[in-house]
């Protein structure tokens, strides 16, 4: 029997990419998504393809943000499955303008935290309550693992876009408070924070980032693709770091050292 993931905002971009990797390393998928559903769809087929038809992989739209969503996706699991070996809270979103802290309005805060941090915390608590009730109930041959994508913006101060940063940073401190409770029932949790990714959330800006990174912005000297989040993805879900709990991995070319 497969390993089951659960990845949420996996029908473009990094959660995609998240997918990918996945697939190619024998995982059964649950793809969420909020409103795209052909693309849901394509990365569903494309998956199925990478797990060279050995996997199974299904789509489930639910908005994380939503208390009801996020009850139907876990059912979803549960009903498809019956099994959840690794859930990756991948689904986020940036504000739809970038507006001066001295500006920005609460509605972009209010809907960012609920995307972004509200979603994210509740939907690990009712799958963290499940994985207990599965750690109780399988062999030590389950090994579960929750995964939070956050970001740079965690301990990045962009001052046009606040309501992302705070965001960010409040889930920075959910995977240490998750993986703190955790720990004692063998289920780890990482946070893996990207750079600068090739994605549609970076399109509008992508003139700006080409011309920052040609100048040094991160000292590997390219932007991240959704692949490279993927990897670190399939690091931990392989079990590569069995002595790590609430560990930070950077995937991020180098943007978070301090050179001189
Ligand atoms: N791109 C970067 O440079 C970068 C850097 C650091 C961190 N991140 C983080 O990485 C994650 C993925 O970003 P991305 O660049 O791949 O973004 P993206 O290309 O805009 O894709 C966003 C994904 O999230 C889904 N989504 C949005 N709102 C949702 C909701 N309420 N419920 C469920 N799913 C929802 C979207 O689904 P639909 O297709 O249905 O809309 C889509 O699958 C985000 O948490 C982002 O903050 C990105």
């Amino acid at each position: 029997m497969n390993p089951v993931a659960l990845i949420t905002g996996a029908s473009r971009g990094i959660g995609r990419g998240i997918a990918g990797e996945l697939a190619k390393i024998g995982y059964d998928l649950v793809i969420n998504y909020a409103g795209n559903a052909d693309a849901a769809r394509q990365t569903r087929d494309e998956c199925v393809k990478l797990g060279a038809n050995k996997i199974r992989a299904e789509v489930c739209q639910a908005d994380v943000s939503i208390a009801a969503d996020r009850l139907r996706l876990v059912e979803f699991v549960r009903q498809t499955f019956g099994r959840l070996d690794l859930l990756v809270n991948n689904a986020g979103v940036a504000p739809a303008v970038r507006a001066d802290i001295l500006e920005a309005g609460e509605e972009s805060f209010d809907r960012l935290i609920n995307i972004n941090l509200k979603g994210p915390y509740f939907l690990t608590q009712l799958v963290a309550r499940w994985m207990v009730e599965q750690t109780k109930a399988a062999g030590s041959g389950y090994r579960p693992k929750i995964v939070i994508v956050s970001s740079i913006s965690a301990y990045t101060a962009s001052s046009n876009r606040g309501d992302y940063c705070v965001s960010k940073a409040g889930v920075a401190m959910m995977a240490k408070l998750y993986a703190a409770r955790l720990a004692e029932h063998g289920i780890l949790v990482f946070e893996i924070r990207p750079g600068v990714i090739a994605t549609d959330m970076t399109g509008p800006v992508k003139a700006k980032y080409d011309a920052l990174i040609a100048g040094g912005l991160t000292p590997i000297k390219r932007w991240g693709q959704p692949e490279d989040i993927g990897r670190a993805v399939a690091a931990v879900a392989q079990d590569l770091l069995p002595f790590s709990t609430g560990e930070v991995i950077n995937v991020d070319g180098g943007f978070h050292l301090r050179t001189l």
